[in-house]
């Protein structure tokens, strides 16, 4: 209690220095080794705004600017929010159909992986559509902004404003200015706010150059993009506030040397967070990616052991993917497990039940395992590729190309259903697969499936393995 209002009084007395943790945003009257949320090293140094009025606006007021007025639920105006259309399908898909009129929507992701193409591209068709779009930069000139836009809007800019600022509220008085239909900000982390003394890209500054952002989008209805900078581990930088503040948090992730490009969103106000979108970057800028599931297998040849083929359903679109897993015998010591794209915790279980149910011996050997792509697929539905993957890796026998495998795994070695099957094997026959190896329950609740595909349901792990011509 003593320590609390000890706090309270010094942060009460105005022009004085707090410590802010840059990854919570806690506030400390002193300076501290560890935050409260368990960062090391993380607090720095910021002055207390000293008017009040500044203290005020700090903490923020209702996000629409209008007076607080308690209104009826029943009075509220209902329906689905109107949407424009950013003019790129895949965008739109991850958001759920659109951008939502007055959002507040965060991308992020790595340096350099296309954060301001995608920005840059979208803001061009919505401005050929729906309106003027104002491009604020606090990292790149006007000329460099030019410049991409020549190479990958092919010349269709109108209606497209640039604004190289990084003053706050220089941006909103630009903003109410040009009124524009669709806004944004590359990137938070350069944006400053004169109310407040510290430094760009601090606590405060994000946190306070965001809320102002907020009452902007949620009082004119206009759609707000901000790019944010991610960490050394790829989180998003600054405190987790920001997140609960916007109301979608998209990031693109994708290899910086490939040309796949993921976007997939971590919270969504208005849609589902399991879609994801897919881009090839190319000189002319983001190309969707329409077929993704035969990009995935393009490289996949008959008769490599530790391939197989894996099927997940992604927001409304099933997917398939290629799974590869690699065993060798491991040195002194313990045996390493490595794990991309796939949870670690879960290939440690599906290694267990194949030592238990299908006498697969692993004890001394280091196992590797990779989902091709980048990808990190969600759900269980991959259980089954993953386990027959080790099992072909460790026996070096092959599993046939045009084989899908589809199942959860139970710590009994059962196989579980998963959801969405008829809508897998569809698309699996599509691209030329011929052989699914599913759950009982699966095969059983399919209505007819697709013709070309024999369905080869399997009860556990260990008749799955027989199916596939694995085990004997
Ligand atoms: N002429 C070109 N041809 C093909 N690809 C290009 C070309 N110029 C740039 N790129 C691609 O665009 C990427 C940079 O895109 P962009 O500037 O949109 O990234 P960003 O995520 O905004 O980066 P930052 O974090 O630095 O702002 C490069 O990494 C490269 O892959
Ligand atoms: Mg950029």
């Amino acid at each position: 209690m003593g320590a609390e209002r000890g706090k309270e009084e010094t942060l009460a007395k105005k022009g004085k220095t707090v410590y802010v943790c840059q990854e919570c945003g806690y506030e400390s009257p002193k300076w501290m080794g560890q935050c409260v949320c368990g960062a090391w090293n993380s607090f720095v140094e910021e002055k207390v705004p000293e008017a009040a009025e500044s203290d005020a606006r700090r903490r923020g007021s209702a996000p629409s600017g209008r007076a607080a007025k308690p209104v009826p639920l029943g009075e509220v105006r209902s329906g689905e929010r109107s949407r424009i259309q950013s003019g790129i399908g895949e965008l739109d898909r991850v958001l759920g159909g659109g951008l939502v009129l007055g959002s507040l929507v965060l991308i992020s992701g790595e340096p350099g992986i296309g954060k301001s193409t995608l920005l840059i591209q979208s803001a061009a068709r919505i401005a050929a559509g729906a309106g003027k779009v104002l491009y604020v930069t606090g990292e790149e000139s006007e000329e460099q902004i030019k410049i991409r836009a020549d190479r990958v809007c092919g010349g269709r800019t109108e209606g497209l404003y640039l604004l190289a600022e990084t003053n706050m509220e220089q941006i909103l008085a630009a903003a109410e200015e040009l009124q524009p239909g669709f806004l944004i900000i590359d990137s938070i982390q350069t944006m400053y706010s004169a109310e407040l003394e510290s430094a760009a890209g601090t606590v405060s500054q994000v946190r306070a150059c965001t809320n102002q952002l907020m009452r902007l989008g949620k009082g004119k209805n206009i759609p707000i993009f901000v790019v944010a900078h991610v960490n050394k581990s790829g989180d998003l930088a600054g405190p987790k506030i920001i997140e609960h503040l916007v109301d979608c948090v998209l990031h693109f992730t994708g290899e910086r040397d490939q040309e796949l490009r993921i976007l997939r969103s971590f919270k969504n106000r208005f849609g589902t967070t399991s879609e994801i979108g897919a881009f090839r970057m190319e000189e002319g800028g983001l190309v969707e990616v329409q077929n993704l599931s035969a990009t995935f297998l393009e490289g996949i040849e008959e008769g490599t052991e530790g391939s197989v083929t894996a099927a997940v359903y992604e927001g409304t679109r099933p997917l398939l993917l290629e799974i590869q897993a690699l065993t060798a015998s491991s040195g002194i010591g313990f045996a390493r497990r490595t794990a991309i794209g796939v949870d670690h915790q879960r290939l440690s279980m599906l290694l267990a039940v194949l030592e238990k149910k299908a006498g697969l011996w692993l004890q001394d050997q280091d196992v590797y395992v990779n989902v091709v792509g980048g990808l990190r697929p969600e759900g269980t539905s991959t259980d089954l590729a993953v386990a027959m993957a080790v099992y072909s890796a460790a026996k070096g026998v092959p599993l046939a190309r045009d084989t899908l495998v589809l199942g959860e795994i139970g710590l009994t070695g059962h196989l579980r259903a998963v959801g969405h099957c008829d809508k897998i094997a569809r698309e699996a026959a599509r691209l030329g697969f011929r052989k699914l190896i599913l759950p009982k329950k699966n095969a059983a609740m399919m209505q007819g499936g697709a013709a070309e595909l024999a369905l080869c349901p399997a009860e556990n792990i260990r008749e799955a393995l027989q199916i596939a011509g694995l085990k004997r």
